[in-house]
């Protein structure tokens, strides 16, 4: 093998190992998990830590599913990512795209220790009630809060909030509520023009509610993700509320491409973690913390370092071996060299 075969063997094994890391396209499918954050950046949605449900162990999950060809909730399209999280094991975080070009995940907060409150807290006892809302003023850096009327929810922990399409209503789904004095149903919408609860008119098969899962705004649709309470033979791990029409919500299973993903709101939801740990409102209706984040994850940033932790190594094994074929090469020559002195040294008397 010639030095140049010998690179250019090695530059192809690279190439093999970063394909094999870019494209994984056997299909995949995550167990069901709860606690997690999702995140849409660039037509994906990126699934990340939170807890089996099965179990409630913490779970080393990342992975996305691919938006650009979501059409049906029975198929799913995820990817995984697993291999490349160096993101400690993490539950009830709360994360947000940002970056220059809106394409890099924030991720903060959360919880390593695997206390479970979820199924034994007592809402009667701990739970903020949802007839009063605090909003912040970003502008004017002050608190107010605002006396809700109407249908309102009762007190809940873990549920998912969303900004409607036109940013006049929050719409709010699932958590755990038991207490029988307000209004029972999992999905209510908050006017903001006159803080009034409204149990939304809806069509399509209701879903059975859902815990401590995410819910995203995409297309004209309120993406839920994961969570705790459903069937997965029954329900897909993904359900979708069209909230295209206030007049009427649409429970789906079919993604409709035609109006733009990027009409999507910025507002990524995050249940409340628990009543002290969040006001009423969740953080993604607060304001977030100016980007000091502790974790930051670029999508393409990651293939890079991936990129170059693999070039590195196969470029230390490569220089190593054309190194020791050089020394070999070396020793070989200094031996035939000294054959040759000890047989030109022979043959000099012979010659002479
Ligand atoms: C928890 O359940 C998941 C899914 O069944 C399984 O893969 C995992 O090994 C379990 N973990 C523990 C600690 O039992
Ligand atoms: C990033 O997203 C925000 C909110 O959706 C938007 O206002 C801003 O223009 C976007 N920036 C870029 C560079 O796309
Ligand atoms: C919850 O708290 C209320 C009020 O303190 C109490 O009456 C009730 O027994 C508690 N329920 C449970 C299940 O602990
Ligand atoms: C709401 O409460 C009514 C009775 O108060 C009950 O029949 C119904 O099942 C409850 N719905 C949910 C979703 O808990």
């Amino acid at each position: 093998m010639s030095k140049f075969s010998l690179i250019y063997f090695l530059l192809w094994i690279l190439l093999q190992v970063l394909v094999d890391v870019n494209c994984q396209s056997t299909p995949f499918k995550p167990n069901v998990i709860y606690r997690h954050t999702a995140t849409f950046v660039d037509n994906k949605l990126y699934i990340l830590g939170g807890k089996d449900v099965s179990n409630g162990t913490l779970v080393k999950r990342f992975f996305y599913l691919d938006v650009s060809v979501l059409y049906d909730t029975q198929r799913l399209s995820w990817q995984d990512l697993s291999n490349i999280n160096i993101i400690p094991l993490h539950t009830d975080a709360t994360s947000t795209k940002g970056g220059v070009n809106n394409d890099t995940l924030y991720l903060y907060g959360g919880g390593t220790n695997d206390i479970n409150f979820g199924k034994t807290l007592n809402l009667t006892k701990g739970a903020l009630a949802l007839n009063e809302v605090y909003i912040y003023d970003t502008v004017n850096d002050n608190w107010d809060t605002k006396i809700t009327m109407g249908n309102i929810p009762s007190k809940r922990v873990g549920f998912s909030t969303i900004l409607g399409l036109d940013g006049q209503r929050i719409i709010i789904y699932g958590g755990y509520f038991n207490n029988p004095g307000y209004s029972n149903t999992t999905l209510y919408v908050l006017d903001l023009s006159n803080y009034n609860w409204y149990v939304p008119k809806i069509s399509g098969k209701n879903p059975s509610s859902r815990t401590f899962h995410k819910a995203n705004v995409i297309g004209k649709y309120m993406v839920i993700s994961f969570g705790d309470g459903y069937d997965r033979k029954v329900e897909s791990d993904i359900l979708l509320l069209d909230i295209s029409n206030n007049e009427k919500y649409i429970w789906t299973t079919k993604f409709d491409h035609s109006i733009s993903n990027d009409i999507s709101s910025p507002s990524s939801s995050t249940p409340t973690l628990s009543p002290t740990l969040s006001p009423t409102l969740p953080p993604s209706l607060l304001p977030s913390p100016s980007p000091s984040p502790p974790l930051l994850l670029n999508n393409k940033l990651v293939g890079v370092i991936i990129g170059s932790l693999f070039s590195g190594i196969f470029l230390s094994v490569g220089v190593f071996f054309v190194y020791k074929w050089y020394k070999n090469r070396q020793k070989q020559r200094e031996n035939e060299f000294e054959k040759d002195i000890q047989i030109s040294s022979l043959q000099k008397p012979m010659v002479c």
